[in-house]
């Protein structure tokens, strides 16, 4: 979508030579690393690391230098897109079952882009069912726990089975409606035992690129 698009190629502008730059994951983080791969092939010095397989594959195809965890120190720029935002910037990720590795590398990024297109932007999180990874053990047991807390809880499933992540977990789409403290949320998610990682990233983000329909640029 054109929306996506502009929003991507615009967060790429502000990768500069020499940087370590963390890959996102999903539809328009794809248009990101095609934009970065068009810069790498005109001469762009960078190295990368990536969220997803999916995402590395692609950047690898495009001839972008992904590198070892072990080889970087800190991330200097993280260009995702997100499923919800709000006005202060809190997202829901996770959509495309990411969520994981793309928090652990948004929390080793000195900054955090967002890239989206206006249909992401909303007045309270949670019209968008939270994703949370969980482990497969006891999974039963987990969904009960999220329950609680006031969610209708859905494993994700593709292609007649259980959705897996790239790290062998179990994606649960945990429906609230709209969320009132998500600070307080995320807290409790982490409290559960058997839940590795929830969707929503708190005070992460330091900047959100909206790619408008008329085709301006949308900066908050
Ligand atoms: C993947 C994510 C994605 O960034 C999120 O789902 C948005 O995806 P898209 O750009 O395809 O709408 O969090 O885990």
């Amino acid at each position: 979508m054109e929306s996506k698009r502009l929003a991507a190629v615009e967060a790429v502008k502000e990768i500069e030579d020499g940087m370590v730059v963390g890959l996102g994951t999903g539809s328009t983080a794809y248009y990101a690393i095609v934009e970065i791969g068009r810069r790498v092939a005109e001469g762009l010095r960078i190295r990368a690391v990536a969220t997803s397989v999916q995402s590395e594959e692609l950047a690898v195809s495009l001839h972008i230098p992904i590198v070892p965890f072990a080889e970087i120190e800190t991330i200097d720029v993280t260009i995702d897109g997100a499923d919800e935002a709000d006005g202060e910037l809190h997202l829901i990720k996770g959509g495309g079952g990411a969520l994981l590795r793309e928090k652990i590398v948004a929390a080793s990024s000195k900054r955090l882009i967002i890239i989206a297109d206006a249909s992401k932007v909303v007045e309270r999180l949670g019209k968008f069912p939270l994703p949370v990874e969980i482990v497969p053990f006891a999974y039963e047991l987990t969904l009960r726990k999220l329950a609680a807390l006031g969610c209708e809880p859905v494993i994700r499933q593709k292609d007649g089975g259980a959705f897996r992540t790239d790290n062998g977990n179990l994606i649960v789409d945990c429906h609230f409606g709209a969320i009132e403290h998500v600070k307080a949320l995320g807290l409790a998610l982490h409290g559960i035992p058997g839940v590795v990682e929830h969707g929503l990233f708190i005070g992460m983000a330091d900047k959100l690129f909206v790619g408008q329909e008329d085709g301006a640029i949308r900066e908050l």
